[in-house]
């Protein structure tokens, strides 16, 4: 059997979780990771490097000379730089897609005209470059509510859901005109506001074959309840029982289908996975946002569930072999993974803490901890370095009890400072339990009490 050597590019808990898996793979003998992580460091295979991923080449001359097999790009950074150009430019394979298909995530505006050419249901909406245009069209747009985007990568900041036009005209003032996302924000997309439960629903693809994963759900805001500000994601649990199989299918068809096989008529490859944002409206699914790459905190819940070869999916995304057949599921259980933030996230964030109890839970039965945010002490404690810091997983046969040993495990890892939300789930919970599970469900101390 042909043994292969990959990077992986990134370093938070989304790379963690996909080292983790690619390591179970008998046909993945090394994985270099192209950052510090102390977590996925612990994995045997595991050795972390230090590269400058901003340096196209310097990467792709290195991976040459490291006889590197496969490089799986975790940010959108690295894609939107061109370092899947850079690769391929040298012949070293990739799974992540080239600047150009990148767009559809790295350019709101040019997502927007490629879903309106293809005929991609999302919200409708118009592109501005001037902010008085702007400003007159939400005066006198008919659109119930109103969403301010800037178009370009913002780190996930540039999304203002205004209540009224006022907001709205202040949001377009301060990306058109007070500049406050740089060059990201040289267009802003004006949408209308579409209402329903949100859902990401990723897919490999080989650039003409689709192969949606289970679908999950992120809760993006810091608070229970989604309350408080927007965050990088505080958790995810999948599957996501709130896509029924009958949007599942329409998702995967009308949605990813018709944007790989778009992206393909327009002669752009895209090799790896895409991910649709999607939100459930009464009018049926529709697209509040492409990633050209897998989720955070998505993944970290996703892949526990992968019962088959990661490396050989993403291998056979690369040659253009995918089928059906290079994904199967455990399908008997549930993932919830709760995100533990240090104190001031997502505003600021607080370092040098000391972690503990993160080996008690990672020995535990069907319990995973991912790190986002950590380093080790020359002393060799674990301390937080980030904003989100780790994620607690746990497995269980139904979501509540998954839920209820994910809270649980969240509360039992400690450091000064600790947030984290102990209602992860609660609307999938919601949809699928009867009355008694739901009921203890939503206790989730108590479920779990019952339960050891
Ligand atoms: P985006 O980066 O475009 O996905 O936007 C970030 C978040 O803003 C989404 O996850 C939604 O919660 C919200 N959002 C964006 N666009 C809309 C929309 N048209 N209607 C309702 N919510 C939206
Ligand atoms: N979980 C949202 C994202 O990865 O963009």
């Amino acid at each position: 059997m042909t043994r292969y050597t990959v990077l992986v590019v990134g370093g938070g808990g989304r790379e963690h979780a996909i080292c983790w898996k690619l390591a179970q793979s008998d046909h993945v003998d090394r994985i270099y990771l192209a950052s510090e992580n102390p977590g996925a460091e612990q994995l045997g295979k595991v050795e972390s490097v230090s590269l400058n991923v901003k340096d196209n080449k310097g990467v792709a001359e290195w991976c040459k000379k490291n006889g590197i097999s496969l490089v799986i790009v975790g940010p959108e950074d690295p894609l939107a730089n061109g370092l899947g150009d850079a690769l391929k430019n040298v012949g070293v394979p990739c799974f992540g897609p080239e600047q150009q298909a990148a767009q559809i995530e790295t350019d709101k505006n040019w997502a927007k005209l490629f879903m309106d050419r293809h005929k991609i249901p999302t919200a409708r909406w118009k592109g501005f470059t001037d902010a008085n245009e702007a400003k007159n069209f939400v005066n006198r747009s008919e659109f119930p509510a109103l969403v301010v985007k800037a178009a370009g990568l913002a780190a996930g900041k540039g999304v203002v859901v205004a209540s009224d036009k006022v907001e709205a005209c202040q949001a377009i003032d301060e990306i058109l005109v007070q500049k406050k996302f740089g060059s990201a924000g040289k267009v802003v997309v004006v949408e209308e506001l579409l209402v329903g439960e949100e859902v990401s629903v990723l897919a490999f693809t080989d650039g003409r074959k689709v192969v949606p994963l289970m679908p999950a759900q992120d809760h993006k805001r810091i608070f229970n309840g989604d309350e408080g500000l927007n965050t990088g994601g505080m958790g995810a649990y999948c599957p996501c029982p709130l896509l029924s199989h009958k949007d599942a299918e329409f998702v995967k068809k009308n949605i990813l289908q018709t944007a790989v096989d778009g992206l393909k008529a327009e002669n752009i490859p895209f090799i790896g996975v895409l991910y649709a944002g999607i939100i459930l409206t009464k009018e049926g699914p529709k697209v509040l946002e492409f990633n050209c790459r897998f989720g955070d905190p998505e993944t970290q819940v996703i892949l526990p569930l992968l019962k088959s070869d990661l490396f050989l999916a993403m291998k056979a995304c690369y040659d253009g072999t995918l089928t059906d057949s290079h994904i199967s599921w455990h399908t008997d259980v549930s993932a919830v993974g709760v995100i533990l933030a240090s104190r001031g996230y997502p505003e600021t964030s607080s370092k040098g803490q000391v972690i503990t109890n993160v080996d008690k839970i990672s020995l535990r039965h069907n319990h995973f901890v991912f790190h986002s945010g950590t380093k080790f002490s020359p002393k060799g404690e674990l301390l937080t370095n980030g904003g989100r810091v780790l994620i607690a997983v746990s497995l269980a046969p139904s979501l509540a009890q998954a839920a209820a040993r994910a809270t649980v495990a969240a509360e039992e890892i400690s450091f000064d400072g600790k947030q984290f939300r102990t209602d992860i789930a609660h609307k999938g919970i919601a949809s699928v339990c009867n009355k008694t599970e739901r009921c203890l469900g939503l206790h989730w101390r108590f479920w779990w009490t019952l339960r050891y």
